[in-house]
């Protein structure tokens, strides 16, 4: 679908976010014809830009990260829209201007008074721009037919409290339904696959559930450090950072009850559930862990520790990787631990969900026979390799009967052509379309933080985080938190 008459504006137009993955997604959107032929993009920042030197920004970041080829003519048509209005938050004529601006472009461009604000700031100016919004009556449509939406990134909190807090500002100005959060991994292909695999096949679903499952194990590893990211991460961790998102999201997504339909509403209602029903199982010491990467090697590099990276507090006890223990507490998964972890430098960059099964209640074979054979496994891999994994025991050629743990695979690479468009190329389509289901609700984000709020309690309480070194998969007591249970962390 190609979204109707709009404009997008930009607070913190210069940040990183915008220039990687706002302004390259805006031009492919373009590019694919998805957008309204009178399509404008203002940005508004404290530099003293004129609308070209605006383009000039755009320009360079969509030669560098754009996706899609670029061509002259969808460029020069698309910067016809572009506008800059220079001001801080805090000033009301910048804003007072802002209006005339988004006006002036309605009557020149046919934006016809639809208007999406995304705030891709930190959260400590969310308060003052949403109130700027207000006062200089950009929040509200003039017209019956027209709309306003906001969009914000995360982090939405910094616990329970604050993430009340937030959306009541927010909510103050912009009802629910003009509110769209972005969480980026449900823009991904594989996330919403993971819909399509329970829901549109009669395969797995019979087995989803705590009489089969064991236990899964949700991951979310990168391999890069926090060099440059001290302003934002140092403080907030891996727990915050992922966990209370992009993980518990993917939980939801793997737990909930199959919806009445993919109506927005029936979606919402079936995560809703399932978040109220996860809790976190403690006692902590032993069901969680908690880390922070010192130097090392990696990929025959040699990198430095947190503690070492500029910006980062010589005594900063942030976590760059987290694990918690989780359980579900409906009739599908009693019993059955749900393990999240994320951690920056680790091993290897890769995200994925595995649904391990419980052995075979029985195995009528020599005891040797079996002894290579693991329990069976369902792995959705999000990243990268996207694709679905099969792991399960096969006999081993020769005359013996020994049985060994073999993969059966879907690769996304390999099974189609179609590419899929960047998480954020979709986000950003849906805000314009008014299409609110891959966007977290008020609800959900305060129910995720609820979720974790006593492991994170714990934590403040519990002092330093364990060191593991860069490359490796975490701290000792990450291993140690699944080998008490019997079971181990997959090694992907
Ligand atoms: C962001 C986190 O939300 O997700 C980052 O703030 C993290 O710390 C990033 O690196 C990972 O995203 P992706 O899409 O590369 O997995």
């Amino acid at each position: 679908r190609i979204a109707g008459p709009c404009g997008l504006v930009i607070f913190g137009v210069t940040g990183d976010l915008s220039r990687k993955k706002l302004m390259p997604a805006i031009y492919d959107l373009a590019n694919r014809g998805l957008l309204p032929p009178g399509f404008s993009l203002v940005g508004f920042a404290r530099r003293d830009w004129a609308d070209q030197d605006f383009g000039q920004v755009v320009y360079e970041a969509v030669k560098q990260h754009a996706r899609t080829p670029f061509r002259e003519a969808v460029w020069d048509r698309l910067a016809e829209g572009f506008r800059f209005v220079s001001g801080t938050f805090d000033d009301d004529a910048a804003f007072d201007h802002l209006a005339e601006t988004v006006a002036e472009l309605d009557k020149l461009r046919g934006t016809s008074g639809n208007h999406a604000f995304y705030l891709s700031i930190p959260p400590g100016a969310f308060p003052v721009v949403t109130k700027q919004l207000a006062r200089s009556g950009l929040a509200k449509a003039t017209g019956p037919d027209e709309w306003r939406r906001v969009v914000i990134e995360k982090p939405f909190g910094h616990d329970l409290a604050s993430a009340r807090q937030l959306n009541k500002i927010v909510n103050d100005v912009f009802p629910e339904d003009a509110v769209f959060r972005i969480d980026h991994y449900l823009g991904k292909e594989t996330v919403q696959n993971l819909l399509a695999l329970r829901f549109a096949n009669q395969l797995f679903e019979p087995i989803w559930n705590a009489n089969y499952v064991d236990h899964v194990q949700i991951t979310m590893a990168e391999d890069i450090g926090l060099g440059g990211r001290a302003g934002y991460y140092d403080g907030i961790g891996a727990a915050r950072d992922v966990i209370q998102n992009h993980l518990l999201q993917l939980l939801a997504l793997t737990a909930m009850e199959e919806p009445v339909s993919f109506q927005p509403r029936a979606l919402r209602t079936e995560k809703i559930k399932v978040l109220e029903a996860t809790k976190p199982v403690g006692p902590f010491a032993e069901t969680s862990a908690r880390g922070q990467y010192t130097g090392g090697w990696q990929g025959g590099q040699k990198v430095l520790g947190l503690l070492e990276e500029e910006g980062f507090a010589k005594t900063s006890t942030t976590e760059t990787f987290a694990a918690i223990t989780l359980e579900v507490n409906t009739r599908r998964w009693a019993g059955v631990p749900f393990y999240l972890r994320t951690g920056k430098r680790l091993g290897r960059r890769v995200t994925e969900i595995a649904v391990v099964f419980k052995r075979a209640p029985h195995l009528p074979f020599d005891d040797t026979a079996t002894e290579e054979l693991g329990q069976n496994a369902l792995v959705v891999r999000v990243q990268p390799d996207e694709g679905v994994t099969m792991r399960f025991g096969s006999k081993v050629p020769g005359n013996s009967m020994e049985v060994r743990d073999v993969s059966m695979d879907f690769s996304y690479g390999h099974a189609f052509t179609e590419s899929s468009p960047e998480a954020y190329e979709r986000l950003l389509l849906d805000v314009l379309l008014g299409e609110p289901s891959l966007f977290p609700v008020n609800q959900e984000v305060e129910l995720s933080w609820e979720i974790l709020e006593p492991v994170l309690k714990y934590w403040k309480s519990a002092g330093k985080p364990e060191s593991y070194p860069a490359g490796t998969w975490g701290p000792e007591s990450a291993d140690a938190m699944m080998s008490r249970t019997g079971r181990h962390w997959r090694r992907p």
